[in-house]
């Protein structure tokens, strides 16, 4: 059966008060928009049309950049004249892919499931349904479309606007998310009209027309809620942030992870963490961040698409892109940036940051350091302020270290440059050339002593105390 999705996504969202499409907004660092799309993905959708309307181009930018498990396309609404007229933009889509049931969507529900998309699928081709509604009910059904049931089932789906006083009462509500027989669909939105409170074309209509057709029209209720709720302003984006945000930190309590405190803490959805782990209040945990057994996290991370081993402690660490391995302590106050492998018990200490580097097992950068470009072996000891010297303006270079290395204070290792195993520098040094295994290498001026220096110019200085006492010039 040729099985597809509509997203409906050519919304402004002025409520929303954003120069982007409200479908782009994110919910846990990801564009509503994501969470539908591989919602339809999970589900074992292949084929998706995603209609683009108010700064279309963002929407193109989006798709562009994803890497799609299914076929995406996406179609231009030139004026958004509603979700039955967003529809209508896809009629070529659904004509080519004729035959089977499309599923339609909108791209700012992000809580639809492929649950839910499945079951209700295989309760619109048992029944034979022209169209199935996929509802919910909730506490607060304030601005959706009402489902209307009546002696004879599902009748009709009433606007929130458009609602008698009796309609408003009802909970059950509209998700946006239907399944239609493709050529009913199809048959249904040329008969739909702008014919009510907003002047809008309703895909809602479609239903009713279909009904009165005689088709066969099925409301599948969800059992989880969450399918339906939308945002449309800020307040219900930052609702529906709480929600996601709740309901992950839920499923690793279950797994085992302790959460010392929720506050600022949030979890990205493909973030996986090991039992015995600690997290940490202000934690941020986002994008392909897995985290092994036993770890302390927090307070205050930030973690981005991070592999983190196991027995590892980070302390206000924010790291992005790079791999730590087992049994490291990083922090206060560290950054690793893109491109990092920590390995196994390396420590790193405060106020240092590390860029596009290896470094060695048993390593230690404990204080004020700036390691970029860099290779360094295990063993390695960095004293406080050193610095990696890896840019001259124009290139980068890297410099490599080699194991038991010690590197003294605030040396300066201007790169490219190698520093042999169990080398020297001393203290304060520019080290511009290859030190060779074992060496001690000293870059800075003689000392030099000035013998009674302060008691000369102390001397000095009394006696003209004393003159300005006495008037003297
Ligand atoms: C719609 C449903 C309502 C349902 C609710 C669930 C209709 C008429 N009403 O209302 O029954 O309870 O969703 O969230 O369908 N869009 C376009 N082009 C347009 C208009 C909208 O692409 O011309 C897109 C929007 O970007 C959005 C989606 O369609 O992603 C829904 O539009 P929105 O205006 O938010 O519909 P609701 O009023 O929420
Ligand atoms: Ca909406």
């Amino acid at each position: 059966m040729n099985n597809i999705a509509v997203v409906l996504a050519g919304g402004q969202g002025k409520r929303m008060k954003s120069d982007s499409p409200k479908v782009l907004c994110n919910v846990l660092g990801e564009p509503m928009l994501e969470w539908v799309i591989s919602a339809c993905e999970s589900a074992g959708l292949e084929k998706l049309c995603v209609v683009k309307g108010f700064c279309a181009e963002k929407i193109d930018e989006y798709l562009a950049a994803r890497k799609s498990k299914s076929e995406v396309t996406a179609v231009l609404q030139a004026e958004q004249l509603g979700t039955g007229h967003a529809v209508m933009m896809t009629e070529e889509f659904l004509k080519a892919n004729a035959g089977g049931n499309v599923l339609i969507l909108n791209g700012d529900a992000p809580f639809i499931d492929a649950e839910t998309i499945n079951s209700a699928l295989d309760e619109h081709t048992s029944t034979g349904s022209a169209v199935t509604v996929v509802t919910a009910k909730i506490d607060d059904p304030k601005g959706y479309g009402r489902i209307i049931r009546g002696a004879n089932g599902f009748e009709a789906i009433v606007e929130h606007k458009d609602c008698t006083p009796e309609q408003l009462a009802v909970n059950e509500v509209n998700s946006g998310c239907y399944w239609f027989g493709t050529a009913d669909l199809l048959e249904a939105l040329g008969e739909i009209t702008t014919d009510n409170a907003q002047g809008e074309y309703y895909l809602t209509d479609c239903i009713e027309i279909l009904l009165k057709k005689g088709r066969t029209v099925g409301a599948f209720t969800s059992c989880n809620p969450s399918v339906v709720l939308g945002a449309n302003d800020r307040r219900a984006l930052l609702e529906l942030n709480n929600i996601a945000r709740m309901e992950i930190i839920g499923r690793h309590l279950d797994n085992g992870i302790e959460f010392t405190c929720t506050d600022g803490v949030s979890v990205g959805r493909a973030v996986t963490i090991g039992r015995g782990t600690v997290i940490h209040a202000g934690t941020e945990l986002r994008g392909n961040t897995v985290i092994g057994e036993n770890c302390v996290i927090g307070r205050n991370c930030i973690l981005e698409n991070v592999t983190v081993g196991s027995g590892v402690d980070l302390n206000n660490v924010q790291a992005f892109d790079s791999v730590i391995d087992d049994d490291v302590k990083i922090g206060p106050f560290v950054q690793v940036r893109p491109g990092c492998h920590i390995k196994r018990g390396a420590k790193i200490g405060d106020f240092v940051e590390i860029k596009n580097s290896t470094i060695g097992e048993y390593t230690a950068v404990a204080h004020l350091t700036y390691v970029g470009d860099s290779d360094v072996g295990a063993n390695v000891n960095f004293g406080c302020g050193v610095v990696t010297v890896n840019y001259n303006g124009e290139k980068k270079f890297r410099t490599v270290i080699g194991d038991n290395a010690f590197i003294g204070c605030n040396t300066n290792l201007v790169a490219p440059v190698k520093i042999g195993n169990s080398a020297y520098t001393a203290a304060g040094s520019t080290i511009t050339k290859d030190v060779p295994d074992n060496a001690l290498a000293i870059e800075r001026g003689k000392q030099d002593i000035k013998a009674d220096y302060a008691v000369k110019k102390l001397a000095h200085h009394r006696q003209k105390l004393e003159d300005k006492k006495n008037g003297k010039k």
